[in-house]
């Protein structure tokens, strides 16, 4: 009897599937994927990706944007329950009455976003390249949508242009305080405090880091420090301990767990394979439009 990692594998063989996971997903997922990353590394990853079958452990949109950019192959995801509450913080609709009160404002989106509202920006960003993207806009006056926290962080690194945000955020960054960090400084006065752009701004100003998921592993390999307070989602820990076993990693709260990232089980992915679902659509009209704000992005 092989058990559940064979049968996936087995099964991942024989259908021609390929399993993409985000660095939040559970570390036997992590572990069973073909590729982990954060979601700009996941959406770069999936446009050349040769199998029929694309299995996408993470959320809905991160799955959305996969179909977009593969509008001809299967895409999965193990639990259609799986969304990201931050996404859903700001409709179509609301968006465009927003769009009217700043008329000359260029529409910046991030990815965390439905594909009806990002087929109503100009340019796509995740946590990675906001900073870049910022700067690639003509106009100098940004509407940001929808996370209140990453649109502050760059609009702070780049003084000449004018935001206005949406008062959106992620309910799992919430977890993290200034007061609970000042006393794991106190226990690990060498640690260096890396922050997720996600994080209240009160966390991000005590911050050594603030980056994406996946610059974290990057930021740990090349820094001289030993330990590190890690302010994000605690499925991170996974890849940074196996990716830096010297290295210590400290959960900046035992909190930070995204219900929605956790939805995702082994089981689930073997049920999701067996049974091809759950299938994501999008409708084509909203796709045509939404993957051009997307690929704007993946162009820079
Ligand atoms: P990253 O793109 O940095 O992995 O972030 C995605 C996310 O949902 C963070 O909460
Ligand atoms: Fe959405 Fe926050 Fe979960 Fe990321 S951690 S998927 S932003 S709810």
């Amino acid at each position: 009897m092989q058990d559940i990692t064979q049968q996936i594998r087995a099964l991942k063989e024989k259908k021609n599937a390929i399993i993409l996971a985000h660095n939040y997903q559970l570390p036997e997922i992590q572990d069973i994927a073909d590729y982990v990353g954060d979601s700009l590394e996941l959406a770069r990853i999936s446009q050349r990706i040769a199998q029929e079958i694309i299995l996408f452990c993470g959320v809905y949109f991160m799955a959305e944007i996969t179909k977009m950019l593969n509008p001809d192959k299967t895409v999965l995801i193990p639990d259609l329950h799986a969304g990201c509450p931050m996404a859903n913080m700001i409709s179509p609709q609301q968006l465009r009455t927003e769009k009217g009160t700043h008329p000359d404002a260029g529409v910046m989106c991030y990815v965390n976003s439905n594909a009806d509202v990002k087929a109503l920006s100009d340019i796509c960003c995740t946590s990675a390249n906001g900073i870049k993207v910022a700067q690639s806009l003509k106009q100098n006056e940004i509407l940001f949508i929808p996370d209140k926290y990453l649109g502050s962080y760059i609009a702070n690194q780049l003084a000449k242009k004018k935001f206005h945000f949406w008062p959106g955020y992620c309910p799992t960054h919430m977890v993290f305080s200034k007061e609970d960090l000042s006393k794991l400084k106190v226990k690990h006065p060498d640690a260096r405090i890396v922050a997720h752009p996600e994080c209240r701004l009160d966390v991000q100003e005590i911050a050594d880091k603030i980056c994406s998921t996946s610059q974290m592993i990057s930021y740990a390999q090349e820094s001289d420090a030993k330990e590190f307070i890690i302010c994000t989602e605690l499925g991170m820990l996974h890849r940074l301990k196996k990716e830096n076993p010297t290295k210590e990693f400290i959960p900046g709260s035992p909190s930070a767990i995204c219900p929605n990232m956790k939805l995702t089980t082994i089981e689930k992915i073997l049920w999701s394979l067996e049974r091809m679902e759950f299938k994501i659509e999008v409708e084509e009209k909203i796709r045509v439009q939404a993957l051009k704000s997307i690929e704007r992005m993946l162009s820079l």
